[in-house]
């Protein structure tokens, strides 16, 4: 007979490492699941993003603090330059109609590593003013929830601004190329560190959202997000330990005001309760 912790265990120990965001994206990926830690304030309350998270508009509406987990992942843990910050909308105006892809919602280098917090993560400060202001995600009323990707990159000696982004401020945001941008700063193809939520233009997101059948995210068949009880997403009640795993870090926040789409270190938890149902 195996205890339920042990097959857990068991099952969690040949769980198979991933991209973030997920590679059918075909974005750019942090491999090995080297969560980037994003923490929103809400209303005072601290939010860290678990990763596929759905939000309205309100939490994600004011920056976040970043930080990277250079105690759980070797890929980090012996860097000590500067990292630079990319976050992205691919999915303006509408997922089903990309046309303004991507939007750029902050951009930010030259940021360094503060001493490590009591959870190991160390969180990303700047010294130098954004390229790209954060801006929060503002998806049109008939929009499904569009994904918002952010990237911490290894800022290395050879980083230079390419020129034909000057053009990209606090104002001008549309139809940034991130596959071009990163070649030609030389930050190259693969990030250091990643996380992605959703956002949707409600203001507060019930829990019981769902995506619509056959999207391989919220509202990605160009549906609209529509209440009611479904396989995809699992309610905000779901405890901050349970995606500990799949994150990198341990948040001590509970969950508000957000659902979590069932992924990696989650569905691998679901595993285990599934194998014992059936025996
Ligand atoms: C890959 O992930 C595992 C588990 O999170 C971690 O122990 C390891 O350091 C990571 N490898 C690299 C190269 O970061
Ligand atoms: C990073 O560490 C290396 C080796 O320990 C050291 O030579 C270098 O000066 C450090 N760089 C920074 C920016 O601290
Ligand atoms: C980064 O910092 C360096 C030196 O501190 C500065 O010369 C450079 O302009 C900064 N880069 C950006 C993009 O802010
Ligand atoms: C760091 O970024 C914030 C907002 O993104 C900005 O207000 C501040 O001026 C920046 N710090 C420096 C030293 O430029
Ligand atoms: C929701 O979408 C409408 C229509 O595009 C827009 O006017 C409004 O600003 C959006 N609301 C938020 C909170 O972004
Ligand atoms: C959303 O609404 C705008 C304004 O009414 C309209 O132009 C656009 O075609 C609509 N898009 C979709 C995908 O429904
Ligand atoms: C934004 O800047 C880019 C790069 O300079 C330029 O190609 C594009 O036309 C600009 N877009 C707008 C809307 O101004
Ligand atoms: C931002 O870029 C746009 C388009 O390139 C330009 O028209 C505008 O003047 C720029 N704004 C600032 C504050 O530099
Ligand atoms: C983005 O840049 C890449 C590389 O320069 C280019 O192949 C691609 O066509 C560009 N995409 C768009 C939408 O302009
Ligand atoms: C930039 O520097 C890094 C670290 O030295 C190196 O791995 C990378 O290949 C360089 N990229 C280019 C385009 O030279």
């Amino acid at each position: 007979m195996y205890s339920i912790s042990a097959l857990t265990l068991l099952l969690l120990s040949i769980r198979p490492s991933f991209g973030i965001p997920p590679p059918d994206f075909g974005f750019p990926e942090a491999p090995n699941d080297t969560a980037l830690t994003v923490i929103f304030q809400d209303n005072g309350s601290p939010i860290s993003v678990s990763e596929g998270q759905l939000f309205g508009v309100n939490v994600p509406s004011q920056e976040p603090t970043v930080a990277v987990d250079p105690s759980s992942f070797e890929s980090i843990a012996d860097y000590n330059g500067s990292y630079a910050l990319i976050m992205v909308d691919p999915d303006a105006r509408y997922p089903q109609a990309p046309t303004s892809r991507f939007i750029l919602h902050w951009l930010q280098f030259n940021l360094t590593t503060a001493p490590a917090s009591d959870d190991g993560t160390t969180q990303l400060v700047n010294s130098t003013a954004p390229q790209a202001p954060y801006r929060g995600p503002a998806p049109p009323t008939n929009s499904s929830a569009h994904r918002y990707i952010l990237y911490a990159f290894f800022q290395h000696e050879n980083f230079t601004f390419p020129q034909a982004y000057e053009g990209y401020n606090a104002t001008n945001r549309t139809s940034f190329n991130l596959t071009d941008f990163l070649d030609q700063s030389n930050l190259g193809p693969s990030p250091a560190a990643a996380n992605y939520f959703y956002a949707s233009n409600e203001t507060a997101v019930p829990p019981d959202f769902i995506a619509a059948a056959g999207a391989t995210y919220p509202g990605g068949n160009g549906e609209m997000i529509t209440a009611g009880p479904g396989p995809s997403i699992t309610p905000s009640s779901t405890p901050a330990t349970a995606t500990a795993s799949t994150t990198g870090s341990a948040p001590t926040t509970t969950f508000t005001g957000g659902a979590s789409v069932a992924r990696g270190g989650m569905a691998w938890l679901a595993c285990p309760m599934v194998i014992l149902n059936l025996l």
